[in-house]
């Protein structure tokens, strides 16, 4: 793993309520030990509960962000939707773009893009999601792909210090399917190379999501170019959740 700050990031997807709020006091306990200093740990709960969760984990270290945003920055006549600058006011500091879970709901890369800016221009760090699906990959797609992705997302975005590019190959989300560690190695190491042709030499932080767990996560985290995991199912468990970050950290 790399020295650096390690990113958790718990997606609870559209999972949890008020009760569940309580299943995090151990992780505020740990959030707060030296030894954990490093571990970045940041709770993405449904709209319904940010405001809530921000309260909870006022004064501790722990971050919280939305699951996603609408691509236009204001208030407005959009009924059903959140704006970026609303989840501001929740006290989130984060928020998850481009999910293959919203995407398959409609986010295509232009509103992604837009996305994207408003979040930042609401001054929102973005956790920027991009994965190939089954078939892409078994038709070699899977660098083409994620390089549109890239490419299309942070268009006309000269700066990726706000945002974290999160790796998560479609067909290993939610299926305890994971990659193949040196074709993940080999698929970050491709990614950031994308990175650095458009971007430079600024300084890239690239997470892992797709099936993480306490019985994986031993071997992911031996990944020296990767700076964090993005943790759905295992991460509504708060046990399971600090197990993989003790795990990590350790
Ligand atoms: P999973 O979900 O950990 O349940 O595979 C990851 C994600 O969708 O972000």
């Amino acid at each position: 793993m790399t020295n650096n700050n390690i990113y958790f990031v718990a997606n609870w997807k559209m999972y949890g309520n008020s009760r569940t709020l309580r299943a995090i006091k151990n992780i505020k306990k740990l959030s707060k030990s030296k030894k954990f200093y490093k571990a970045k740990i940041i709770y993405c709960p449904p709209y319904t509960l940010l405001e809530q969760f921000a309260n909870k984990v006022k004064n501790t270290n722990i971050m919280i962000g939305a699951q996603n945003c609408h691509y236009k920055i204001d208030y407005g006549p959009s009924t059903g939707f959140i704006s970026a600058k609303m989840i501001k006011d929740t006290g989130s500091k984060f928020v998850i773009i481009g999910h293959s879970e919203s995407r398959k709901e409609g986010d295509t890369d232009n509103k992604i893009n837009l996305k994207i800016k408003t979040a930042l221009k609401s001054n929102l760090k973005v956790i920027f999601c991009i994965g190939e699906s089954l078939k892409e990959k078994k038709n070699n797609k899977t660098t083409l792909v994620l390089r549109k992705q890239i490419f299309n997302g942070l268009k006309n975005i000269k700066d990726l210090k706000n945002i974290l590019i999160a790796y998560e190959p479609i067909w290993s989300i939610g299926t305890g399917v994971l990659p193949e560690i040196n074709n993940l190695k080999l698929q970050v190491q491709k990614i950031r190379k994308i990175l650095k042709n458009i971007f430079k030499n600024q300084n890239y932080k690239i997470l892992y999501g797709g099936s993480v767990s306490p019985n994986n996560i031993n071997k992911l985290s031996k990944i020296d170019i990767i700076d964090g995991f993005l943790i759905g199912g295992a991460s509504q468990n708060e046990k399971k959740f600090i197990d993989i970050i003790k795990k990590t950290i350790n």
